[in-house]
């Protein structure tokens, strides 16, 4: 065990404090030593192959498919075919199929989560109160439109659009799986997804669960690999491509598709304004802090990465920040005490380390709570910078990681231009006593979503997506639905 420089001045937190392990048991996930390519409810041998690994510890955990072109266009031709008959159903039957993949997922959500935390780092609280819950809601949610989409766009005859690609990241892997598959199933569409290169052992998995509903072969596909498979469905005979990533990838795939006629939605980057009022309950708002940017060790587009505190309370609220992150326990992704999990990647941790060196360079002062990192794996410690000028990188680029940038306001005017004051705009944060503050707010901010009094609450009926960099389209709820849907009056 490597131990991270204890540093003077920290709050009185007993960090000694040692918590027996609880690990969650492993046994209940079979890995497969290898898995093909998942197209017309077979598994393909492939061509190429990588390993896919486990963060925490970097043991190899699978060998896994990467896609080629011709594959993926084999994938997409399939889905085509599986086009004519799945659309053609009734509602209420595909919405069978949607409401006996949301049981299975709820029957096998151990299961899942283990493997989820496994293969992605995350905590295991996590991947079990937050990641699985969620991802079957949205195939509830979404089974319960899809025999009611003539109710949803009224007077539109809304019809889908045929097969869509979908390229999603490794920081929820199976519930961007979720929004993904679910929207576009209950509007009749068939799918071809690739889940990110370092996390598609639940969308393998997720395979096992779509022969197990035996949802018709062909409907769902699944093609695992890097960046140039993605590029690849990007380019296949799709009628639509949803993205969610990277920003830089999001805009190469914008300028792809220009003129093609495919359908697009990005779902991109953030950096989210976290505002604390001095009217706010602080104890709560520290909480809420806390989960903005500690949960899933920051790797949340909608993450609350640059806090905002009003003047007269920055002193103890950064106070009890501080004395607060002493507490988190860094570690096992797979003990149930674990607050904060291992950095999805070497490539995402190096990014970090990046950032924070930028940080402290450019004159920023930082804090890490006394804790042990393991020595294997990718680790980052919780960390908090103040004195941070809005010119600074920590304050105008995506860490995704577990870093805050605290600054600070006077005015409410003062707190909307800094918050606004950034190229993304996907999700805010405001923590006051007042209710028209909150409103005044909501009103002025350049974001998709904006809590009050809470943060990073998800709900299937809710829409979530961007302004600005952070992409545009929306998904969850009757706006998500829209996207994959034609004739609905509202092109996404
Ligand atoms: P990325 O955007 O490269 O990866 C996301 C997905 O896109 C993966 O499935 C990847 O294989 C695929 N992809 C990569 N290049 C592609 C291409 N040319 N065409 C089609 N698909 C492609 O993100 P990456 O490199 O993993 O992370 C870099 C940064 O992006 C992170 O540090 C973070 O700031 C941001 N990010 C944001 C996410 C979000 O939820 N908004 C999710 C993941 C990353
Ligand atoms: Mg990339």
């Amino acid at each position: 065990m490597a131990e991270v420089e204890k540093r003077r001045g920290s709050a009185p937190v007993p960090h000694e404090w040692t918590y027996a392990p609880a690990p969650e048991s492993r046994e209940i996930v079979s890995i497969h030593e290898r898995y093909g390519l998942f197209v017309g409810g077979e598994w393909l041998e492939p061509t190429e192959t990588y390993t896919t690994l486990s963060p925490a510890s970097e043991e190899p955990l699978a060998t896994v498919a990467q896609a080629t072109p011709t594959e993926v266009r084999h994938a997409v031709a399939v889905a085509r075919e599986a086009f004519a008959d799945w659309s053609a159903l009734p509602g209420s039957e595909r919405a069978k199929y949607l409401f006996r993949i949301a049981r299975i997922l709820q029957e096998r959500s151990r299961e899942f989560a283990v493997l989820e935390s496994l293969n992605g780092g995350k905590p295991i609280k996590e991947s079990r109160d937050v990641d699985l819950p969620l991802a079957a809601a949205h195939f509830f949610y979404y089974a319960g439109w899809a025999d009611k989409l003539e109710y949803a766009f009224p007077n539109r005859k809304p019809r889908p659009l045929g097969v869509a690609g979908q390229i999603i990241p490794w920081n929820f892997p199976l519930l961007m799986l979720a929004w993904k598959i679910a929207p576009a199933l209950a509007a009749g569409n068939t799918v071809v997804l690739k889940p990110a290169e370092t996390t598609p052992l639940t969308a393998l998995l997720f395979c096992d669960v779509v022969r197990q509903a035996e949802l018709p072969p062909g409907v769902v596909n699944i093609v695992t690999g890097d960046g140039s498979t993605g590029a690849a469905l990007v380019d296949a005979p799709v009628d639509k491509i949803a993205f969610t990533g990277s920003t830089d990838v999001g805009k190469a795939i914008l300028s792809r598709l220009a003129g093609s006629g495919k359908k697009l939605t990005l779902e991109l980057g953030g950096k989210a304004a976290n505002i604390v009022f001095d009217d706010a309950a602080i104890d709560q708002a520290v909480e809420g802090i806390v989960n903005g940017i500690y949960f899933n060790q920051g790797h949340v587009c909608c993450a609350g990465s640059r806090l905002f505190v009003q003047e007269s309370v920055a002193e103890p609220v950064v106070d009890k920040l501080k004395r607060r992150m002493a507490t988190l326990r860094v570690g096992d992704p797979l003990d149930k005490n674990t607050d904060v999990g291992a950095i999805n990647s070497k490539a995402q941790l190096e990014k970090i380390e990046e950032l924070v060196a930028a940080g402290r360079d450019e004159g920023a002062e930082i804090y890490q709570p006394p804790c042990r990192l393991p020595e294997r794996g990718y680790w980052f410690a919780p960390t908090v910078f103040t004195k941070v000028a809005q010119s600074y990188r920590i304050a105008q680029e995506e860490i995704f990681g577990p870093v805050l940038s605290v600054l600070t306001f006077r005015t409410p005017d003062e707190a909307v231009e800094k918050a606004n004051n950034t190229p993304y705009g996907l999700s805010a944060g405001v923590w006051t006593e007042k209710g028209s503050r909150i409103l005044w707010m909501a009103e002025r901010l350049r974001a998709g979503v904006v809590w009050a009094n809470t943060y990073n609450r998800f709900d299937p009926a809710s829409p979530f997506g961007g302004y600005k960099e952070s992409g545009f389209g929306r998904e969850g709820g009757l706006h998500g639905l829209a996207p994959y849907l034609d004739g609905n009056g509202g092109d996404a």
